[in-house]
């Protein structure tokens, strides 16, 4: 069973799509359902509600592995920090963060300690290195690295022997995220020019790509790390 929050489009709807054509059961975790499938089942939610994350109720489990996909982000709005409302920052953590922790916590409450289970965050480059305009952005995607990693080493020490935890990085990805990143202006982001470059130069890789590089990552490579990116994984 493979649960995945934002798989309304982009990279999330891909990796859904994924797994439903390899036969898997899929539940979307999300405001918007765009994809219709006998073995896909919808929950709406609001990811940016606490108390509607809250109310996620997950199906009866079978004795399969269970892979949790925290897929949903947003970037926020794009410009100098000093010039954005302040609850900009607790929207971006709360749905690029705290709503994937507050589901992975139900879930390792509810899962057998005994059963495989692997938790995948998607993570960021612009974790790892600062982009100007993007503060909530950054310091919500190097907040899920670290996350990550602690969340494997309390696992580890609570017995939990067929867990992992991933923090996956996709690389630059042709998704309305990156349309919404060539929109801004260069007076809100000064790098915005490179991400047009990427666009007319074709560095962008496709969702569908990302989807069965993730799938390799989580099927066919011996985890032994919790941070990774997608760029080092080769079909
Ligand atoms: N694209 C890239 O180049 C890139 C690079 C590095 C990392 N990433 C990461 O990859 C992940 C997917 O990004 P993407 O490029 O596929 O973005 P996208 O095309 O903008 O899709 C974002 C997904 O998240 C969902 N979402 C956003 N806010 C939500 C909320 N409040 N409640 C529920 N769902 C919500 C969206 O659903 P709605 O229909 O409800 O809006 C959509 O399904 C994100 O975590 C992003 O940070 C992307």
């Amino acid at each position: 069973m493979v649960i995945i929050t934002g798989t309304s489009r982009g990279i999330g709807k891909a990796i859904a799509e994924n797994y439903l054509s390899l036969g898997e059961l899929v539940i979307g975790i999300g405001r918007n359902h765009t994809i219709s499938h006998p073995n896909y089942s919808p929950i709406i939610c609001d990811l940016n509600n606490p108390e509607s994350v809250d109310r996620i109720s997950f199906p009866q489990l079978n004795e399969e592995p269970v892979i949790f996909i925290h897929n949903a982000g947003i970037l926020g709005r794009v410009d100098y920090f000093e010039k954005l409302e302040s609850v900009e920052l607790a929207r971006v953590m709360q749905v690029n963060l705290f709503a994937g922790a507050a589901i992975l916590q139900r879930l390792l409450n509810y899962i057998p300690k005994t059963r495989i289970f692997k938790s995948i965050f998607i993570s960021s480059g612009a974790g790892k290195n600062p982009i100007a305009s993007w503060a909530a952005y950054c310091a919500s995607k190097a907040a899920v690295d670290l996350f990550c990693q602690t969340i494997q080493l309390e696992e580890q020490q609570l017995g939990r022997e067929k867990f992992h935890c991933l923090s996956v990085a996709p690389g630059v990805v042709d998704t309305d995220m990156q349309v919404m990143i060539r929109e801004t202006s260069a007076d809100s982001f000064s790098e915005v020019e490179r991400f047009r470059e990427y666009k007319h130069s074709n560095q962008l890789y496709s969702p569908e790509l990302v989807a069965k590089k993730l799938y390799k990552l989580i099927h066919e490579t011996p985890l032994e790390q919790v941070i990774y990116s997608l760029r080092d994984i080769q079909l």
